[in-house]
């Protein structure tokens, strides 16, 4: 069984990773209204992605005997200025999630909760690629500018992410 301050922070865990997914399904309404359908489309699959995350800690700590409660996801934001200012936000976000993760393995480590410890390995490897893989995309629009051209490729390129996909 978890302690209660474990069972405690996994759950707001949980909350966090689908908060992540309501800010991504936010961005992709926003990327569909500005008409960059490819990005809308990479950013359905993280929100997939995300609530992918969420269930695994759901999973973990029912797995542990504990219990699994549910709170109020709060509102995301819903305008970006540009597509660039919109990926800025989610890599800035997905460098928030890490921390997040960090601060769960510390208290694993406090606790000498060996298996909760073990647990998070993989969102450690997992946050690593999520900073990359947004961060990559930041700097391929501070690359590319105002340019159309530019954008109207990257767009098409992002449409290829399949839902659930992890690149
Ligand atoms: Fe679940 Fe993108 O971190």
């Amino acid at each position: 069984m978890l302690s209660d301050n474990m069972k405690k922070a996994l759950n707001d865990q949980i909350n966090a990773e689908l908060y992540s997914a309501y800010i991504y399904l936010s961005m992709a309404a926003y990327f569909e209204d500005a008409n960059f359908p490819g990005m809308a489309t990479w950013m359905k699959a993280q929100a997939q992605e995300e609530v992918g995350h969420a269930m695994k800690f759901y999973a973990y700590v029912f797995d542990r005997d504990s219990k699994v409660e549910l709170k109020a996801i709060d509102g995301p934001q819903t305008e970006w200025k540009s597509p660039l200012d919109a990926f800025e936000t989610a890599y800035n976000h997905e460098k928030h999630v890490t921390d997040l993760i960090h601060k769960l393995v510390e208290l694993a480590n406090k606790e000498n909760d060996h298996a909760t410890r073990s647990f998070l390995n993989w969102f450690i490897d997992e946050q690593v690629e999520e900073e990359a893989s947004t961060k990559a995309i930041v700097d391929r629009l501070k690359f590319i500018g105002d340019g159309k051209p530019g954008l109207f490729m990257l767009d098409r390129e992002l449409a290829g992410r399949g839902s659930g996909g992890g690149e």
